[in-house]
């Protein structure tokens, strides 16, 4: 079976997209079809659909968006929201049209209410106000579960809405001006300690609880809902552990060995206070992280030495 299953992978250069390949090569899949963005710009309808027309994917996993940290959400939110709809609506409808049956499509936990009681439940979907730095990502990623939850009910489709929580590990953006909170973490530490400093700067108060998961923990997740046949259609997918971002820095300021004081930018903004996700369903339905916190740094580290020198 695994000779005959095409496989289109979608933003297989990225964090989600390469461990997902590795893993799809791991498990013997041997038609899995790639592509980058400079030859397929997802964002174009017709040029998606041709492609699709002419490799005529059995499955897809759509793991190419526009993705980035607080402030590059917030300050490029008109790109963020017009990005992730088009990427996302030329590979749903483009999957319908060329007969797909099974999609993953990856969302994020920012989609749930600022103020959503914790942990949070796929049903708590639309039921309050959402974060205003990643109003613009939430609104674009809601469309596309909507889309599919539609899509299913209508054409009876098997498209699958995974929202994780935040991801970490190799080949993460390590860019401090766009990079998400934990791989900013580890470079600031890591560069203090190159640099003898004494002093890491945080943006914000580091006091907001975030939700970490190891980036083929996620990977598994996805080829696991792929074929997986379920009422469901919008699942969580997360450690369920949580922890302070101040929390955070001092694991990993442990972990490289190194003693720095933090001090806290509050020019920055928080963001949602909590976000930790209820995997009770995804758990019900067979998969559950199996990568903790120490060992998945352990493994980021590496990768990250192995790029910029091990200090
Ligand atoms: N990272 C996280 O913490 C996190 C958390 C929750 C959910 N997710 C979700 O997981 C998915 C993947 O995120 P990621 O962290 O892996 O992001 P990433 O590292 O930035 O990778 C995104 C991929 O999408 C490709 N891409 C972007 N725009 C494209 C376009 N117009 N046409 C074709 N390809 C395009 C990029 O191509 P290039 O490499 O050529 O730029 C890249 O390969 C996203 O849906 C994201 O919302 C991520």
């Amino acid at each position: 079976m695994k000779n005959k299953i095409k496989i289109f992978l979608t933003g297989h250069r990225g964090l989600v997209g390469s461990s997902i390949f590795k893993l799809l090569k791991k498990k013997g899949y041997q038609k899995i079809i790639t592509i980058e963005k400079k030859e397929l710009d997802l964002r174009n309808q017709k040029q998606t659909l041709d492609f699709f027309k002419k490799i005529r994917p059995h499955a897809v996993i759509n793991a190419a968006a526009k993705v980035g940290g607080i402030n590059a959400n917030e300050v490029n939110a008109a790109n963020f929201i017009y990005d992730n709809i088009m990427i996302q609506t030329n590979v749903i409808q483009s999957c319908l049209v060329t007969k797909v049956k099974n999609l993953v499509f990856l969302g994020s936990s920012c989609v749930y209410p600022k103020f959503s009681i914790q942990p949070i439940k796929e049903n708590y979907l639309l039921g309050g106000k959402l974060e205003k730095t990643n109003e613009a990502m939430a609104v674009a990623k809601i469309s596309g579960i909507k889309m599919c939850e539609y899509y299913n009910q209508q054409f009876n489709k098997q498209y699958k809405c995974l929202m994780p929580s935040n991801i970490y590990g190799p080949n993460d953006n390590y860019n401090l001006k766009t990079s998400h909170f934990f791989p900013a973490l580890i470079k600031k530490i890591y560069l203090a300690k190159k640099k003898k400093l004494k002093k890491v700067e945080i943006w914000g108060t580091g006091k907001p609880k975030r939700e970490l998961l190891f980036v083929d923990d996620l990977a598994n997740a996805c080829l696991f809902f792929l074929f997986k046949k379920t009422k469901y259609s919008l699942i969580n997918i997360g450690s369920g552990r949580e922890k302070s971002i101040t929390k955070y820095a001092e694991i990993i300021s442990k972990k490289l060995n190194y003693k720095c004081k933090f001090i806290y930018n509050k020019k920055y903004p928080d963001g949602t206070p909590r976000k930790l996700l209820n995997i009770n369903l995804s758990k019900k339905l067979g998969w559950k992280p199996k990568i903790n916190l120490s060992k998945g740094l352990d493994i980021t580290l590496e990768e990250f030495f192995k790029k910029n020198g091990r200090i």
